[in-house]
């Protein structure tokens, strides 16, 4: 084992007893140390990954091994994980201190009271809760719940936390507060957290590394930029940026990619990214709305729909080809919904698909 296999998935297959296969041959591995966020839409599969490595269900096929160690055979218990469940489930008759406390007061790896205590308190410490240890659950905040189940986790000192959508019953401006002390919790403790969300922002802002599930399958296994610059396919591509990527359909033909009112060579694309012998047919050119730039004179022209502002910049949309398309330009361009503008797109940034999704520049 070295510190970048310290958990592995080989080849994991989940059939639910109806037929479903929910997981379909997934591998990965996760550095020590790392948080690594699973991300994917709903029913993509996160929920089931997460519990077959805590040992809640049990794989089809394959193999999860934690420190070069296989899990299949060991128990929930002797795997030294942590799990945060997306609601908090904490016992509401105890106080705060009582349930950080818990999962040292029972089982095999019952402690003395007053070890059980210290231990509680340095929890309740780093998750600031100190002020909250005597008060009981229902009488928390959302934010503060979140934090005692984090803490709860934390303190049998597991090697490997994992949690499932933690913040997702939380306010806007509270997740992005808990988000950022999750991060800094799990560095300053050191522990290789599996985190799981659907939110692609989170997953770019507290990811050490990112994982992209769809329908079961691994799209992506990277860092968070590279989903953004160098999408594997067309899902990833659409499902990671805000605002999201521009599709245009093109149609290959003696080496011009035609859309419904725009033209592009594909000698104009870099040649080294270009996948050699592309056959004529239909293809996606996808961009990102900041490369595509209003210009006085440029390969697409088209009425300005409607005007976003989204802080620092504005969202311009348009319609091209019977769809909505957007440039995203600083806040100062002054261009106003009517106006008829020529854009261009930066052709080191574009992506080109083919109907199958797979990506070909
Ligand atoms: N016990 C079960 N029996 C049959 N199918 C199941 C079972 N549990 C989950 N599934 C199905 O497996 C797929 C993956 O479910 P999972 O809960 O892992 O998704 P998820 O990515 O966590 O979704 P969400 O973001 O909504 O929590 C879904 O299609 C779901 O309907
Ligand atoms: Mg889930």
């Amino acid at each position: 084992m070295n510190d970048a296999e310290f958990v592995v998935v080989k080849n994991l297959r989940k059939v639910y007893d109806n037929g479903h296969e929910a997981l379909k041959d997934v591998s990965f591995s996760v550095q020590k140390g790392d948080l690594v966020c699973l991300l994917g839409p709903s029913g993509c599969g996160k929920s089931t990954m997460l519990n077959m490595l805590a040992g809640l269900l049990q794989p089809t096929s394959g193999d999860i091994r934690f420190a070069g160690k296989s899990m299949l055979k060991v128990a929930p218990k002797d795997r030294q994980i942590g799990y945060v469940f997306q609601n908090y489930a904490l016992y509401p008759h105890m106080t705060v201190r009582q349930n950080v406390m818990f999962p040292l007061t029972v089982g095999r790896h019952k402690l003395a009271k007053a070890v059980a205590t210290e231990k509680a308190d340095k929890y309740m410490a780093l998750t600031q809760i100190t002020d909250l240890a005597d008060q009981k659950p229902g009488s928390l905040s959302g934010g503060q719940q979140q934090r005692v189940a984090i803490a709860r986790a934390l303190v049998q000192e597991p090697k490997i936390l994992l949690m499932d959508e933690p913040l997702s019953n939380l306010d806007a401006r509270l997740r992005l507060k808990i988000r950022e002390e999750i991060r800094a919790l799990v560095k300053n403790v050191g522990i290789t957290t599996l985190f799981v969300t659907h939110d692609q922002e989170e997953a770019l802002s507290i990811g050490d590394q990112i994982i992209l599930f769809n329908d079961g399958r691994i799209q992506q296994a990277d860092l968070g930029q590279n989903f953004y610059l160098e999408p594997r396919n067309y899902f990833v591509a659409n499902f990671v940026g805000n605002p999201v990527i521009d599709n245009f359909k093109v149609t290959l033909t003696d080496g011009q990619l035609v859309g419904s009112d725009f033209k592009l060579a594909l000698a104009d694309l870099d040649q080294t990214k270009l996948q050699p012998n592309l056959p004529d047919g239909d293809y996606l050119l996808s961009v990102r709305p900041e490369n595509i730039q209003p210009v006085a004179s440029g390969r697409l022209r088209a009425q300005v729909a409607d005007v976003e502002l989204i802080g620092r910049e504005r969202i311009l949309k348009f319609m091209h080809d019977g769809q909505q398309a957007r440039s995203l330009v600083n806040l100062e361009v002054p261009i106003k919904i009517g106006d008829t503008i020529e854009l261009d797109l930066r052709l080191d940034r574009v992506f080109l698909f083919t109907q199958e999704g797979t990506r070909v520049y």
